[in-house]
């Protein structure tokens, strides 16, 4: 009997959805985490559910050509063992197998994606530990523990530099969480945003901000109270040095933001999937449903007579707002108001979904059969939600392409692009 601790030698079928090897032994699947497709691995057990298993490798027996790595050692890299091209096909299997497992009819269109593989992340946030001296952390392969992030090379290396510098320093400062967010505005000196998340407002922050205050590409410094442990950042930051602001180039487009502010974190490949949606949605009237600061909406707004950005989140929309002002905009409307509750009230020639996760409410899928619009772009970032959801929209309306896009190489996430004509 297969219990945990049992050492098994395993061949892997698979890599699924969430990036771990799926291995199959005397009827039970295990799921392996680092194991790649065709690869032969000494596994050990090390969880039992009713309906499979869970397993960590002790020894690569038989290695895919694909791997490049022994493994990973940081949870936020948990596909760096497989080479890009590895993962580009991954990807689009992944994709492709979802969407055949529903039996919907799509045109799987090439993978977004280029050739920044790392260094690619505007935005990163690291977990602070304080035995005396402050370092910075990343979580390991298991999610469990802080682990030293010397392989760690999705951020910016401006980030990277700063994180360096402050695990060098023996910083005698004790806090949650550091967050930085860099922008290289066209050819000016990169600006970095860092954000001090405390647990309380009574931390004293000297330490760090001091020595934050010594580098030149910093230019806000920005205190943020934990208050709900589910989200990284609550509410508005308290400005500690500097301005909360940071500027971006999105095509034509100025976008300013600040440290609260959604934006994608990998600006070139985000830009190639908006140009697609732009591309496509081309219409005299436009919603753009969680817009967050705008982009996709104020990039469509060119080739459109009427815009309309909806977005829940109060400090997004201020920035949008400022947004439409900088870029001259004058056919844009801004709600500010979940779009479950407002789209019945509003009419468009088409529409722009980008949902977080959990995709779209059962009663806003209806809405959206009911206004029968010409066009629909629903960009996901969970291929699971986004399934749940063409089955309620493919009732009235076909699927025109489906595009995997690339947007976090050496990660599992995944990122789609769904076009969407009326029947
Ligand atoms: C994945 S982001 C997309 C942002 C934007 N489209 C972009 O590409 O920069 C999702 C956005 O939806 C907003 N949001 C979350 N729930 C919402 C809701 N129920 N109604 C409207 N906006 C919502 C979030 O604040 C966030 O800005």
């Amino acid at each position: 009997m297969v219990t945990v601790g049992s050492q098994l030698t395993v061949k892997c079928h698979e890599v699924d959805i969430l990036g771990q090897g799926v291995c199959r032994f005397e009827g039970l699947v295990i799921f392996v985490k680092g194991m790649l497709a065709e690869e032969v691995a000494q596994i050990e057990i090390i969880q039992t559910k009713k309906r499979f298993l869970v397993a960590k490798i002790i020894k690569v027996l038989s290695a895919s050509p694909q791997r490049v790595s022994q493994g990973f050692q940081l949870g936020a890299m948990d596909l760096s063992h497989l080479s890009i091209e590895g993962q580009l096909n991954w990807q689009t299997q992944v994709t492709k197998n979802a969407f055949e497992k529903e039996k919907f009819n799509f045109k799987l269109d090439n993978i977004i994606y280029d050739e920044n593989n790392v260094f690619y992340r505007q935005k990163a946030v690291f977990h602070c530990l304080y035995d005396g001296v402050l370092s910075l952390k990343l979580y390991d392969e298991t999610s469990k523990n802080l682990a030293d992030i010397d392989g760690y090379n999705l951020a910016d290396q401006i980030i990277l530099n700063i994180v360096k510098n402050i695990n060098a320093a023996n910083l005698s400062q004790n806090l949650t969480q550091i967050i930085f967010r860099v922008s290289h505005y066209h050819s000016h000196q990169p600006a970095v945003l860092v954000t001090l998340v405390v647990e309380s407002d009574k931390t004293n922050l000297e330490v760090i901000v001091n020595f934050l205050k010594q580098d030149p590409n910093i230019v806000g410094i920005m205190k943020n109270i934990k208050k709900n442990p589910r989200f990284i950042l609550n509410g508005q930051s308290t400005i500690l040095s500097g301005v909360n602001e940071l500027k971006y180039s999105f095509a034509d487009l100025d976008i300013i933001i600040n440290d609260t502010s959604f934006l994608q974190v990998n600006q070139s490949i985000a830009l190639k999937a908006y140009q697609k949606i732009n591309h496509f949605i081309q219409s005299d009237t436009i919603i753009d449903a969680y817009s967050g600061v705008g982009v996709i909406g104020l990039m469509a707004a060119s080739s459109a007579k009427q815009v309309t950005l909806i977005e829940d989140s109060k400090i997004n929309v201020s920035f949008m707002q400022k947004n439409v002002v900088k870029n001259n905009l004058n056919n844009i409307t801004v709600v500010n108001d979940k779009t479950e509750n407002i789209l019945h009230q509003l009419t468009a020639d088409a529409l722009i979904v980008d949902p977080p996760r959990s995709g779209l409410y059962a009663s806003l899928l209806e809405v959206i059969n009911q206004k029968r619009f010409n066009k629909i772009a629903y960009l996901s970032c969970d291929l699971m939600t986004l399934i749940r959801d063409l089955k309620v929209l493919s009732q009235t309306y076909q699927i025109e392409s489906v595009t995997p896009i690339r947007m976090f190489p050496g990660t599992s996430s995944i990122e789609t692009l769904v076009l969407l004509k009326i029947k």
